[in-house]
C-alpha cells in the first residue's frame, strides 16, 4: 500500500510594517500605494487525509470484503463478552489490553491454593468488543493520517499453550504473521488434578512409554473429557512449525512457507469469489500462490502443490487416527456434521478432534452407533439424570499412555490446522508420522 506523508504548509500572515523612528519629529506626506503581493499557496483542505483512507478503494472497498470475513459474521464474540480468559482472542478489546500490556503467556504460583494460573487474561472491563477494524488497525483516527492503518501488534507471540516457555516469530513482511498468530494459536493442556501448571509436552515425547491417565482419579496430572483438546486456532502452531509434541524419528523441518510467506499473502490475497482481502480466507483463492515470483499456475488440480500433499496429510492422520484405539474404538469423536464439524472433510472418518467420551451435554448430537460417546466419563456431571449416570458406568474406561496423549495432541493440532498441509507440509507430516512411530 502507498503510504504518503503529508507536508502541512503553512498559511503566511500578513506582515505588519512599523514605521522606523529617526531622530526626525516631523513626517512628510504619505506614499504612493505599494503594488498587490502575489496570492499565498491554496491551505491544504481539512478533509484531505480524510479521502486518503475514506475512498472508494479504500477502506469502503475493505468495509465490504469484511463482511465476508468469519471476524465479522462469527458469533464467538457475541458468546464470549465478558470473559477474561477468552477475550484476548474473541473480544477486540481484550486483544487490545494483552497487546498493549504485555500480558504475559505464563502460569504463576498460586501460594494460597497452591495451584498454578495462567497469567493470560484481561482486565474485566476490557472483556468486550467484535472483532472489527480497530482490532487490528488500533491506531485508528488517532493522528487522522493515513499511518493510523498500522498494525497492532508485528511482536513476537509466546505460546500460551506452553505458557509462554515457546516463542513464534514469523519475520517475513515486517513480522505481520505474528497479528494473527497470536490469536490463531492452541491454547494449554493443564494438569487440572495435580498443580495446575501446564502440561510437560517433552515429557510426553521422552517417555512415550510411561502411563498418563490409569483410568482412575487418582495420582492423574489431568481427566480426559470430551473436550480436552487444543482448541482451534492450531493454524500458527503449524506454519511457524513450533509447538507440537515432537516425538523423536523424521526430522522436524519447515516448508518455504515458514520463512517466505506470511498468512497475509494467501489469506489477502486479490479477491476471487468469497476469498482474499479482508475476508481472510484463502479457501478457493490461488491468486497468493501465483504472485509475487512465488509460484506459477498452481489451481485446485495441481497434482504435486495440492492435490498431492493434501491427499498425503489427509491419509496420515486417518492412519493415525486408526491406531489412536483401545480394543478396537476410537479414542477420537467422529462428526460426520459438516456444520459444526469445519474439518469434517479432512479424513475419512470426519473426526472433530474432540474425544469419544460419554457426555450427553457437551456432545449431544452423537452419531449412528455412537450414543454420546463410547468411553466412560471419568468425572459424570451432576447435570445429568440418574439414567445417564447409570448408562455411563456401563461403558469401558479409557487409559492413557503418554504416547497415546502426545498422538492425540499432535492429530488436533495438524486436523484443526485446516490446510491438509498447505501451511507447512514438511511440519505436518513430520508430526504425523513421528506419532505414528510411538504408538
Ligand atoms: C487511517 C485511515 C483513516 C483516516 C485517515 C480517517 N479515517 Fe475515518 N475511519 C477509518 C476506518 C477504518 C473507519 C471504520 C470504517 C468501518 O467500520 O467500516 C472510519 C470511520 C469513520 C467514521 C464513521 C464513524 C465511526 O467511528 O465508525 C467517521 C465519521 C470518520 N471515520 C471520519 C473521519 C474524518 C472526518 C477523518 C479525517 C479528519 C477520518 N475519518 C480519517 C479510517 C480512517
Ligand atoms: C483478535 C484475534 C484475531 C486476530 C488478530 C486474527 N484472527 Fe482470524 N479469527 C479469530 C477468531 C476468534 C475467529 C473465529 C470467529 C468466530 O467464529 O466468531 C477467526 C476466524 C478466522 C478465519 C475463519 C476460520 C474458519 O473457521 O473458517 C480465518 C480464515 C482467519 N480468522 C484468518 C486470520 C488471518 C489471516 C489473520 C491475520 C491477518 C487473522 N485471522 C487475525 C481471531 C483473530
Ligand atoms: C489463544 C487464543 C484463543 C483463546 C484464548 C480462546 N479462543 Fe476460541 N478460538 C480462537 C480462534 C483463533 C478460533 C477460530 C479458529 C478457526 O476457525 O480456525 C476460535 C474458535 C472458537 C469457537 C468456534 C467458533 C466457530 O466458528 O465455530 C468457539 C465456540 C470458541 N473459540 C470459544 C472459546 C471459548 C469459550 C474460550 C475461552 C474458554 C476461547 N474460545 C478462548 C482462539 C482462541
Ligand atoms: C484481522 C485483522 C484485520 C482487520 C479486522 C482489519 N484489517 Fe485492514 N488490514 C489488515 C492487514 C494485515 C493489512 C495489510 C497491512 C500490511 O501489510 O501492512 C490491512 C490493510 C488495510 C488497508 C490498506 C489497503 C489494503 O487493503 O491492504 C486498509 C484500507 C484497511 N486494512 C482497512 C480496514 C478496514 C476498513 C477494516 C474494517 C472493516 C479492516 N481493515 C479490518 C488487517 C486487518
Ligand atoms: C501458502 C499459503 C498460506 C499461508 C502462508 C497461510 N495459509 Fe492459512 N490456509 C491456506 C489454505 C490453502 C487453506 C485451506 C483452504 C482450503 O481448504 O481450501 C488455509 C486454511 C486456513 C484456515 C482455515 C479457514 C480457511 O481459510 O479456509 C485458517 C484459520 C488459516 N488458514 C489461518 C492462517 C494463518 C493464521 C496463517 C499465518 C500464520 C496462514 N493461514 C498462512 C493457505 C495459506
Amino acid at each position: 500500500m502507498k503510504r504518503k506523508t503529508f507536508l502541512f504548509t503553512l498559511g503566511l500572515g500578513l506582515m505588519m510594517a512599523g514605521s522606523l523612528l529617526t531622530g526626525c519629529t516631523k513626517e512628510g506626506p504619505a506614499g504612493k500605494d505599494g503594488v498587490d503581493g502575489a496570492a499565498g499557496a491554496d491551505g491544504t483542505d481539512g478533509t484531505a487525509t480524510c479521502i486518503e483512507c475514506h475512498s472508494p478503494e479504500g477502506i469502503e472497498l475493505a468495509a465490504t470484503q469484511y463482511e465476508l470475513s468469519k471476524h465479522m459474521y462469527g458469533e464467538a464474540a457475541f458468546e464470549e463478552a465478558g470473559s477474561t480468559t477468552c477475550g484476548p482472542c474473541h473480544l477486540s478489546e481484550a486483544f487490545k489490553y494483552v497487546c498493549t500490556n504485555n500480558t504475559p503467556a505464563t502460569f504463576t504460583l498460586n501460594t494460597a491454593t497452591n495451584k498454578y494460573v495462567n497469567d493470560y487474561f484481561v482486565a474485566p472491563d476490557a472483556a468486550y468488543g467484535e472483532i472489527t477494524c480497530s482490532t487490528c488497525h488500533s491506531a485508528l483516527h488517532t493522528t487522522y493520517a493515513v499511518g493510523d492503518l498500522a498494525l497492532t501488534t508485528v511482536a513476537p507471540v509466546p505460546m500460551t499453550m506452553w505458557g509462554g516457555a515457546v516463542t513464534i516469530d514469523c519475520q517475513a513482511d515486517g513480522g505481520r504473521s505474528n497479528l494473527c498468530i497470536k490469536c490463531h494459536q492452541p491454547r494449554p493442556f493443564t494438569a487440572g488434578l495435580a498443580d495446575g501448571q501446564v502440561i510437560d509436552y517433552v515429557g510426553l515425547a521422552n517417555n512415550p512409554t510411561a502411563v498418563f491417565y490409569d483410568g482412575d482419579a487418582t495420582g492423574n496430572k489431568l481427566r480426559p473429557a470430551y473436550r480436552t483438546h487444543t482448541h482451534y486456532g492450531t493454524a500458527g502452531a503449524i506454519f511457524a512449525g513450533k509447538g507440537g509434541v515432537e516425538f523423536p524419528g523424521t526430522a522436524y523441518t519447515n516448508s518455504a512457507h515458514t520463512t517466505l510467506a506470511s498468512c497475509q499473502d494467501c489469506h489477502m490475497a486479490p479477491m476471487q469469489g468469497k476469498a482474499g482481502g479482508h475476508t481472510f480466507f484463502a479457501k478457493g483463492n490461488f491468486n497468493g500462490c501465483n504472485a509475487d515470483g512465488c509460484h506459477t499456475g498452481v489451481d485446485a488440480t495441481s497434482a504435486s502443490l495440492w492435490t498431492g500433499p493434501r491427499a498425503d496429510i489427509k491419509a496420515s492422520l486417518d492412519a493415525l487416527a486408526a491406531k489412536l484405539t483401545i480394543n478396537g474404538v476410537d479414542i477420537l469423536n467422529r462428526n460426520p456434521d459438516a456444520e459444526h464439524n469445519l474439518w469434517a472433510a479432512n479424513t475419512t472418518n470426519k473426526y472433530d478432534g474432540y474425544l469419544n467420551i460419554y457426555d450427553p451435554i457437551t456432545n449431544p448430537e452423537g452419531v449412528a452407533n455412537n450414543p454420546n460417546g463410547l468411553f466412560r466419563n471419568p468425572a459424570p456431571s451432576n447435570s445429568w439424570s440418574q439414567a445417564q449416570k447409570d448408562f455411563n458406568l456401563t461403558l469401558p474406561k479409557i487409559t492413557l499412555t503418554n504416547a497415546q496423549m502426545g498422538a492425540l495432541i499432535n492429530f488436533q493440532l495438524c486436523l484443526r490446522d485446516y490446510s491438509q498441509g498447505i501451511h507447512n507440509y514438511k511440519y505436518t507430516k513430520a508430526l504425523l508420522q513421528n506419532s505414528l512411530a510411538a504408538l
